[in-house]
């Protein structure tokens, strides 16, 4: 009997601190899932940001809930403006354009896709595409896609670059780079592909929105980060906005918004000789059509003759000369 007694004691006794565990690790897990410095996404140390080349766009730091300091509160075009196309291959700055854009004119832009993380950060009319907004953000293109606008803004970058941004938001998430070690997956095929798959679309991209019979207006990335003012008083003079000085100041002092991925640069060269083979033709291919464009030409007279889709496509391995 009384051994009996003694037992239990022990038994409950052990029973109720496990219990206390229990409780005391999960009181833990929950303080350290809602406590914001816990769980803080990642950020880069602070330093100084290079210019030329590095601007790409990536949730940097905040978040969720981050509030940017906007120039004027945000509004709808009202009466709506023509529908207006901003379109670039991925990596080109589209985001950035249209944060100035937001910035200097006060009204949102929309675009063809629902980016819930943009939508939380700065641009809550993701999804609207019509003459509301000032501009409608896409990255496709064909006759389909180029029939629903009136007017376009055609963004280029360099592919190498493009390419670089896109392969670093594909890979490295919203606010990171892709290890060095992506490159070499896979024996490289990894990157191989990307490349190859990517320096393709660059090209279909670019070429099909010169074919757009509507205004079109060209502007090139490099130009962007050379001589920022008079590129975007280019674009406001194409939407033909009038904004006050007051606001086209402000936006000069609030260029970086929170989208903005930090320059690190790789030790080594990812683009083997085979691979700039194929993204130098891609680059002439475009600059011939691109020079046709602004001297005026019929750029589908160009794009037959100059057999810009002699590619062999879906194949690892494309023709190049
Ligand atoms: C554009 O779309 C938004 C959201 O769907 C809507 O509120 C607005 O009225 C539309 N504007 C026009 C001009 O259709
Ligand atoms: C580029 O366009 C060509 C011709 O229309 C097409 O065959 C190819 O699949 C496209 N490639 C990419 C990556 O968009
Ligand atoms: C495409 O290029 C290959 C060699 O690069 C050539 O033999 C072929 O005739 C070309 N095709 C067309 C339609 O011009």
């Amino acid at each position: 009997m009384r051994r009996w007694r003694w037992w239990r004691w022990l038994v409950c006794a052990s029973g109720w601190v496990a219990l206390v565990y229990v409780f005391f690790l999960a009181f833990v897990t929950l303080v350290s899932l809602t406590n914001p410095t816990l769980t803080r996404p990642y950020s880069p140390p602070a330093e100084v940001v290079g210019a030329r080349g590095t601007w790409s766009w990536a949730s940097r730091r905040l978040g969720r809930g981050a509030r940017l300091p906007w120039c004027q509160p945000l509004r709808w075009r009202d009466p709506p403006g023509p529908v207006t196309a901003l379109v670039s291959f991925p990596g080109s700055g589209n985001t950035w354009v249209r944060y100035l854009l937001q910035q200097v004119t006060g009204y949102y832009s929309g675009s063809v896709y629902k980016d819930y993380a943009l939508m939380k950060n700065g641009f809550p009319a993701e999804s609207v595409s019509n003459g509301s907004v000032v501009v409608v953000k896409t990255h496709e293109w064909g006759p389909e896609m180029r029939k629903g606008f009136s007017r376009a803004i055609l963004v280029v970058r360099d592919p190498y670059l493009a390419i670089q941004a896109e392969f670093n938001r594909q890979s490295g998430g919203h606010i990171g780079h892709a290890q060095p070690d992506k490159y070499t997956r896979d024996g490289g095929r990894y990157w191989e592909k990307f490349v190859t798959n990517k320096a393709l679309a660059w090209m279909n991209t670019t070429l099909d929105w010169l074919k757009f019979e509507g205004p079109l207006h060209l502007v090139f990335y490099e130009d962007l980060l050379d001589n920022l003012p008079e590129e975007m008083r280019r674009i406001l003079e194409f939407l033909d906005l009038d904004v006050s000085e007051s606001n086209f100041d402000c936006m000069m002092r609030h260029l970086d918004g929170i989208y903005k991925r930090r320059k690190r640069p790789l030790s080594f060269d990812p683009f083997t000789p085979k691979l700039r083979a194929l993204v130098d033709r891609c680059k002439q291919l475009v600059e011939r059509a691109v020079r046709e464009v602004l001297a005026g030409g019929d750029v589908n007279v160009v794009l037959n003759n100059m057999n810009a889709f002699n590619f062999s496509f879906g194949h690892h391995k494309p023709v190049v000369r």
